[in-house]
């Protein structure tokens, strides 16, 4: 039996995994299991950027109260004033990686250019145009390939955690990560990764839903994994949904990006109306729950299949010079930015709940942290304020390093033996179309009746569904040869049922969750976390 032993295992080649590999590499030998190609992460597609307290009239203080606010009262401030004083410091460090920001206006490279997104009270997003996720991706990965000791695996799918009491057959407490199991996505092998630390760093969930800005590799595989090898997990139904999608039926998750409205845009109904100052005083910059809950009423209201973001307020060389990918992209779906407003929907964005961890990027299983999305640091609360993941996911893989660190040093660490992945012999799946079935119903399940406004009987009827379909896809799971569609089939139906179980246990309506069975926000029994 092979088996890949190193002294760390990073799963995800987006920004918290990689930037956690080249640190790491300082410290050991490193593996990075990625399941597509290694540039192919939810950083890539962020066009957004990194908010950090820089400007004139901006503090830590004044970001700290702003990710409070939008927050919703859940935000946990101790991990809100730790991310928001390293976000300088950290965006130091991957400037002297290679990544180079947009300069302001003077251009100088004296200072950089600052946008605006909603929630904000001041310019404070760092960003490279409208591409910054392609570019920090791409210096990173950069600097990766240069860095010794680092194994990066491409097409390679974290299957299951490595756990102690896996291995022993009985229950330990706390239990103990060895690694995962990992798929080779090309030749359907699976073999166990071995290593002293585990980081998940594998990202987000949009794929749970039947629209979304996310790539096609957000399937919640961290989230499913460590729950199903114990973890705690919280917070899952706050998903937030990202009001400006492009409607087109040929542009699949393109996101148009909030940056725009900082800029000016405006959301008109199609009938031309503004209507977000009737929903909020800070109008189109509001916080996203609040965005998000206005497109859909206002195209429920009227029966539109979608709102219109208006960019005439921006002028053409503005467009060009800030939103060049905006801009192109728009074009080839033969919509021209600079002359009409783009048709937009809302599409589920971005996780704010995930794996429990601490202010130092532990989970409660011993050797196994987590950084990004796939994390629920506490920071997020019930709504994540724009540009703040990037941020987050930055010093969580520092902090995750740093508590590698720890747990490695000055002693030895042996790696125990594990068994080989079970072979339970089963056979090939006659009809693959079944997945594919199975795939399209859980995804509209989530979007019809776990969407941006809940109530109690759709959660009841989602609940059950997704029981019937988790049943029948277990079934597969233990039946046939697992191939990568039916392992995160598994593992969007387990997230879709979570997300479903935390939105039915919370009793109110708090930032990016609604229920119109209980509208209100209740602090007295709620202002609390969903464990689950
Ligand atoms: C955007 O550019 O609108 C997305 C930024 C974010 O999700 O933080």
């Amino acid at each position: 039996m092979t088996v890949r032993k190193s002294d760390f295992l990073v799963v995800g080649s987006g920004i918290a995994g990689l930037l956690a590999a080249i640190k790491l590499s300082e410290l050991g030998t490193v593996n990075l299991v990625t399941k597509k190609e290694r540039g192919e992460s939810s950083t890539n597609y962020a066009q957004g950027g990194i908010a950090v307290a820089l400007g004139e009239g901006d503090s830590v203080d004044l970001h700290v109260k702003d990710t409070l606010e939008t927050g919703c009262g859940l935000s946990r401030p101790e991990v809100v004033e730790l991310v928001i004083s390293k976000g300088p410091p950290c965006l130091q460090q991957l400037i002297g990686m290679g990544v180079s920001f947009s300069p302001d206006e003077a251009g100088d490279g004296g200072r950089l250019d600052l946008g605006k997104e909603g929630g904000h009270s001041v310019r404070r997003i760092v960003h490279t145009r409208d591409h910054t996720g392609r570019a920090i991706e791409s210096a990173l990965l950069e600097k990766a390939r240069s860095t010794g000791n680092i194994d990066i695996l491409e097409n390679h799918l974290a299957v299951d955690l490595l756990l102690d009491s896996k291995r022993l057959g009985r229950p330990v407490k706390p239990d103990r990560c060895w690694g995962a199991y990992v798929m080779d996505v090309v030749g359907h092998s699976i073999t166990p990764f071995v290593a002293k630390v585990t980081l998940l760093a594998s990202g987000g969930a949009g794929k749970v839903y039947l629209y979304t800005s996310n790539p096609d590799i957000a399937t919640g595989d961290g989230i499913a994994m460590a729950f199903r090898g114990g973890a705690r997990v919280s917070n899952l139904e706050f998903v937030q949904f990202h009001p400006t999608c492009l409607y087109h039926p040929r542009a699949k998750s393109f996101l148009i990006s909030e940056a725009v409205r900082g800029e000016g845009a405006v959301l008109r109904t199609l009938a031309g109306e503004a209507f977000m100052s009737k929903y909020h005083p800070r109008g189109d910059l509001a916080p996203r729950d609040t965005v998000a809950r206005a497109v859909d009423t206002e195209m429920k209201r009227r029966g539109d299949k979608h709102v219109l973001l208006d960019l005439s307020p921006i002028s053409e060389a503005k467009i060009k010079e800030r939103f060049p990918h905006i801009l192109k992209t728009c074009l080839e779906y033969g919509i021209d930015i600079t002359r009409e407003p783009a048709p937009v929907v809302p599409a589920a964005h971005y996780m704010c709940g995930g794996v429990v961890t601490d202010l130092k990027g532990r989970s409660n299983i011993d050797g196994l942290l987590c950084a990004g999305e796939v994390a629920s640091t506490g920071l997020h609360g019930a709504n994540r304020l724009a540009s703040n993941s990037l941020l987050e996911a930055l010093v969580f893989a520092d902090v995750a390093v740093g508590t590698a660190g720890e747990i490695i040093a000055g002693k030895t660490i042996s790696l125990p033996g594990v068994e080989p992945w079970r072979d339970e012999g089963g056979g090939p799946v006659r009809e693959t179309v079944l997945f594919d079935h199975d795939w399209d119903q859980v995804r509209r399940l989530m979007w019809d009746y776990v969407g941006i406004v809940r109530s109690d009987q759709r959660l009841g009827i989602a609940r059950r569904r997704i029981r019937l379909l988790r049943e029948q896809i277990e079934e597969y799971y233990w039946k046939y040869e697992l191939t990568p569609d039916l392992i995160e089939l598994r593992n969007i139906a387990l997230v879709g049922e979570l997300i479903i179980r935390s939105a039915q246990m919370r009793r109110e309506s708090r930032g990016l969750h609604y229920n119109t069975d209980c509208p209100d926000v209740d602090d007295v029994n709620w202002k609390r976390d969903t464990v689950l």
